[in-house]
């Protein structure tokens, strides 16, 4: 019934017994091999103790830059991070509201349905329309604990061991991980600043292989900002269609363009893709709600229901106020986020101009999400006070160590060369961090 479409593990008629998360199904992340290698290590030394599958999971080495820069600044220190993946305002008050009262009234002292409040995925359905033009059963969206949970939930939906799944890289950090523990392998198609990274068909289609099973597709995307023409996201869903690949298409940072670039969701864009899409999304980018934790995910009925068989022994529902308040957020305007969207553009552009003062930087300007993405290599193996660094990795701890600025190195994206810096912070702090890093690396 579930005949390959679905995750084995997850389907409704899955198979007994669990098949092994194959080792080698680890990415090439310099750093997030390190961390298995440790992990790894601390498996073995602990053998049977901790799950192998479990024991190989890397560390999120961007929420690890932020951790350091906290400790850093705990000890006293002046860091400026430029390592947050979150929007730098409160959440909009008509929505804190909403939660408050939700908290003083019993009938959300309760469970709510797996689903999500019927409500909230009505309103998610509506939204839907009105944001990206896709049509959308409610029955089938399904609310998650944030964006991440959606994530982990379609991979686990789709992926049974042995599949591949193509990953363009540089990725966000979180990607390879659910697709290790569904004993995925991934598949990692990398993009470069030269085609402003985005991957091209051609790309696609020599990594594409009879295991291949899924793409995952984020535009605009993290780490790198980049935006993909709505031409080229029609020839992607439609190569996808033909070779019946699924589209895990993570639309979480759908208002956040600048510019000319504009979102456009693939399954609108290719409706044929529609029956092998699964649409990720969530409130904590657009309405600067990161940490209600509270997402969402559409998508075909049969993948819809094995994700909901298996967030109901997982996590059951969200929080019901935090869905409360996100009821709040899809139903309401979109003014605090144009709002937000202007502070970011200026910002884009101030890091933009500040960034290509460097000389040996190179940075494409950013054309959406909250950050830009140099490539650095130009700056790599070159003398700072005695110091050489020779990877990515190396050069943003020297920025630390030195000039107490946190930056993500490409390590954790799966390709050394780049940094992401957020510019999800006050101006102030934007100009004197990158001024610490002209004074550190030189300017142009
Ligand atoms: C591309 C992408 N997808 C999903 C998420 C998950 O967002 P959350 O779990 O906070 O809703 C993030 C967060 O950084 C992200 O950058």
């Amino acid at each position: 019934m579930v005949s390959g479409r679905v995750g084995a593990r997850v389907g409704i008629a899955a198979k007994s017994g669990i098949p092994q998360a194959p080792l080698h199904a680890i990415h090439c992340c310099k750093i997030n091999r390190l961390c298995r290698t440790l992990t790894g290590t601390l498996a073995a030394m602990t053998s049977e103790r901790i799950s192998r599958r479990v024991g190989a999971i890397a560390p999120s080495a961007t929420l690890a830059v932020t951790a350091k820069a906290r400790a850093l600044r705990a000890a006293g220190e002046r860091v400026i991070s430029f390592g947050a993946g979150e929007p730098d305002f409160p959440t909009p008050e008509h929505i804190v509201e909403a939660a408050a009262a939700a908290c003083r009234d019993p009938q959300h002292h309760k469970y709510t349905p797996v689903g999500g409040l019927e409500d909230l995925r009505e309103a998610v359905a509506v939204k839907t329309r009105r944001d990206s033009g896709l049509e959308v059963d409610p029955a089938d969206v399904l609310i998650t604990n944030g964006g991440k949970h959606a994530v982990y939930n379609a991979i686990a939906a789709v992926v049974d061991a042995g599949d591949e799944v193509l990953l363009p890289t540089p990725y966000w950090t979180t990607y390879p991980e659910p697709i290790a523990l569904s004993g995925g392998v991934t598949v990692p198609v990398l993009a470069t600043a030269v085609s402003g990274f985005r991957v091209s068909l051609d790309q696609l289609e020599a990594a594409r292989t009879p295991r291949t099973k899924a793409l995952i597709f984020v535009s605009p995307s993290n780490p790198t900002g980049a935006v993909y023409p709505r031409s080229e996201i029609e020839q992607i869903g439609r190569w996808a269609a033909e070779h019946g690949v699924w589209v895990l298409t993570d639309e979480i940072y759908e208002h956040l363009t600048y510019g000319d670039a504009q979102h456009h969701s693939m399954p609108v864009v290719v409706p044929e893709l529609q029956d092998r899409c699964i649409v990720l999304n969530g409130v904590a980018k657009t309405y600067a709600m990161t940490g209600w934790r509270v997402g969402w995910m559409i998508g075909p009925s049969d993948a819809m229901a094995a994700a909901r068989n298996l967030q109901s022994h997982c996590t059951s529902n969200v929080c019901n106020v935090a869905q409360a308040a996100a009821l709040a957020a899809v139903s309401g305007p979109l003014d605090a986020v144009v709002e937000m969207r202007r502070h970011f553009d200026r910002r884009r552009q101030t890091m933009h101009r500040l960034l290509s003062g460097i000389e040996g930087l190179v940075c494409p300007e950013p054309e959406g999400a909250f950050y830009a993405y140099p490539d650095a290599s130009g700056l790599l193996g070159r003398d700072y006070g005695g110091v050489r660094p020779a990877t990515t990795l190396e050069l943003a701890d020297l920025l630390l160590d030195r000039a107490k600025v946190a930056v993500v190195p490409g390590e954790a994206f799966g390709a050394s060369g780049g940094l992401r810096l957020s510019f999800a912070l006050g101006d102030d702090d934007l100009g004197e961090g990158v001024g610490r890093m002209v004074d550190l690396l030189g300017g142009g």
